[in-house]
């Protein structure tokens, strides 16, 4: 299932970015972009990270779109 429609991540890259240690929001950005563009999923990245037990942290702040 995709998650972040703005770059075409599914749920399975989310959870292996998690599963490498990204423990927050900016952590998933940075490892594949997802959340840095309209922000839309970034709810769904915060339920994500809760549901591994890592903190949620903010939205990724370099959203391009405001
Ligand atoms: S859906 Fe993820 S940044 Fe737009």
């Amino acid at each position: 299932m995709i998650v972040c429609v703005c770059h075409a991540v599914n749920d399975r890259k989310i959870k292996e970015v998690i599963q490498n240690g990204a423990r927050s929001v900016s952590a998933i950005a940075r490892s594949c972009r997802a959340g840095t563009d309209c922000g839309a999923c970034c709810s769904s990245l915060r339920n994500m990270l809760a549901e591994s037990g890592a903190r949620t942290g903010p939205c990724h702040e370099g959203q391009s779109r405001q």
